[in-house]
């Protein structure tokens, strides 16, 4: 889900990679600087007031909300509800911060079954997850409806877009359907979105955004022995470079909406060209239609195992799920490559076919 970073991200990264975030009154204008970029991804989500910090990634987002939400609950005790489909960053986050995770079954549109969220929450629960863009096949659960249950149980909500963050809002720009999914739903708490996979930043770059400064605080520590003074953080991690940040905010006013929307557009159409004419092959079938640049494969008569291998072996980059191969159709993929990877694909089901 990453792709090679944009080279003006690149190189503003190696100009500034010795600025530290970690000690933020020695580096006041890059802290600025993260501000405004975390501003700009908030006002991507329908909040340009979030508060919250460039990370390490997705993983160090979904634990930092989990992180809040048990702080707010004030419960030792305690338990996440979550979709089956929920990346393994939480299945870590839960272990880290001892809480138990309730993994709900999907519907058959591979979205989170939301009567069957309603049923796994107990006296326990202190959060429920919902995902926009998951990881397997790109779906967007329904977050509108989640978002209500929570707020009618009283529970943090977290959204996790740590891919779907990129994309949905340039998708909805093209007029494709897109369903409510970000801070414009009133119960969403924080929301994962991650600039180092669909934003062509450099790694690392993943996004933790709060509906507000008061949620933000709420893993926030004081620290007073750094050189540049007092300081807080609100991240897992003290020292971290400041070029994540500069170079998240530099790709994106490099991009602009516009620039995106341009990115998402092109993956849009070949993933869609794509999931047609993969079905046409003889043993494949797509697991369901895509909503983003996520293609699932799948196949009642070969072995996916021996699909994925033999696609490796020609040095195509896929991912093996239990039951279906993933394609992720990056910026970087032109025309030709979905042609060429169509052939290989021809050829290695005649193969294995014998
Ligand atoms: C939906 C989702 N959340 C979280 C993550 C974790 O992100 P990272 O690998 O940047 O920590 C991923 C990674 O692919 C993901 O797909």
């Amino acid at each position: 889900m990453c792709t090679s970073p944009h080279p003006l991200a690149r190189e503003v990264y190696n100009r500034f990679f010795e600025t530290n975030l970690g000690d933020s009154g020695l580096f006041p204008a890059v802290a600025e600087l993260e501000k405004e970029t975390v501003r700009m991804l908030g006002a991507l989500l329908s909040n340009p007031e979030a508060s919250g910090h460039i990370v390490t990634g997705g993983t160090e987002a979904n634990l930092l909300a989990l992180w809040a939400a048990k702080k707010l609950s004030r419960k030792t005790n305690c338990e996440v509800v979550v979709p089956a489909s929920a990346h393994c960053s939480f299945d870590k986050a839960a272990d880290l911060l001892g809480m138990r995770i309730v993994k709900v079954r999907l519907n058959d549109r591979f979205q989170v079954d939301v009567a069957a969220v309603r049923k796994a929450i107990g006296p326990k629960t202190v959060a429920v997850v919902g995902i926009a863009g998951t990881t397997g096949l790109g779906v967007v659960d329904p977050i509108g409806e989640l978002s209500e249950l929570a707020s009618e149980e009283n529970l943090y909500f977290h959204v996790d877009a740590a891919f779907g963050g990129f994309v949905l809002p340039f998708l909805e720009d093209l007029g494709f359907s897109v369903p409510e999914f970000d801070f414009a739903v009133p119960g969403v708490c924080s929301i994962t979105i991650d600039p180092h996979k669909m934003g062509l930043a450099p790694i690392p770059a993943g996004g933790i955004l709060f509906r507000d400064e008061s949620l933000r605080k709420t893993v926030s520590w004081g620290i007073s022995y750094l050189s540049g003074g007092e300081t807080e953080q609100a991240t897992l991690v003290g020292t971290r470079s400041g070029a994540s940040a500069i170079a998240v905010w530099t790709v994106m006013k490099h991009f602009g909406r516009e620039g995106y929307r341009k990115i998402v557009k092109n993956c849009m159409h070949l993933t869609l060209k794509l999931a047609k004419e993969a079905q046409k092959i003889k043993g494949l079938s797509i697991v369901t239609q895509p909503t983003m640049n996520v293609l699932g494969l799948k196949s009642n008569t070969l072995d996916i195992r021996r699909v994925t291998e033999e696609l490796r072996l020609r040095k195509w980059a896929v991912s093996l799920f239990p039951h279906h191969i993933r394609i992720v159709v990056m910026p970087h993929i032109k025309k030709q490559h979905i042609e060429q990877f169509l052939e290989d694909l021809n050829r290695i089901a005649d193969e294995l076919r014998g």
